[in-house]
């Protein structure tokens, strides 16, 4: 018996959607997905520092502190180059130690957003932007090394 139409289509269609992109593999999920908490994290600060949220320096301090514990998560799962699909590029491990430096500056700035916040209940978002900013600047240039616009 021959299938009918609508289920060449079907499969056709499905076909199409698992030639376009390779799944990840387990470490670029756990990687994925600790970059993920990092961003959860880090939303709401920059919501305070661009004024879109009212600054509330206890919850500022107590998310800098996360940050900086979850910092360092996504870097637990970079031992290998990705077999899936991933926007690691490969300069990560083909230049360790220029990944090195890129990871150790934003946990140097990870550092500094928390000490700069950790226990002044009367802090000024005057006194927390520029920790931020440098923050921000470090996740930007790590990504704009390392990081493909377009999974791969
Ligand atoms: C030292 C390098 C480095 C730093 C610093 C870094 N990232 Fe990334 N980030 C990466 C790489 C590489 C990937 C791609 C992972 C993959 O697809 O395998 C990534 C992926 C992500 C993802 C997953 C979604 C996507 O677009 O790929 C998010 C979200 C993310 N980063 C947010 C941040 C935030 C927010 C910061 C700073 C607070 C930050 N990252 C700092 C290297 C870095």
């Amino acid at each position: 018996m021959k299938p009918s139409l609508s289920v060449c289509l079907a499969a056709l269609v499905a076909l199409s959607a698992c030639s376009s992109e390779k799944p990840q593999d387990p470490e670029t999920r756990d990687r994925v997905q600790a970059f993920k908490s990092v961003l959860n994290t880090f939303e709401p600060l920059g919501l305070m520092v661009r004024e879109k949220q009212p600054f509330d320096p206890i919850r500022f301090a107590e998310l800098a502190a996360q940050l900086k514990d979850e910092s360092r998560k996504p870097f637990a799962h970079f031992s290998t180059a990705p077999t899936g699909s991933s926007k690691a590029r490969p300069e990560i491990w083909s230049e360790p130690a220029r990944f090195a430096k890129a990871r150790d500056t934003f946990y140097q700035h990870a550092d500094q957003l928390a000490a700069v916040t950790a226990g002044k209940p009367a802090l000024k978002l005057a006194d927390v932007s520029p920790a931020y900013g440098q923050l921000a600047q470090s996740c930007k240039s790590c990504h704009d090394a390392f990081r493909r616009t377009v999974t791969e």
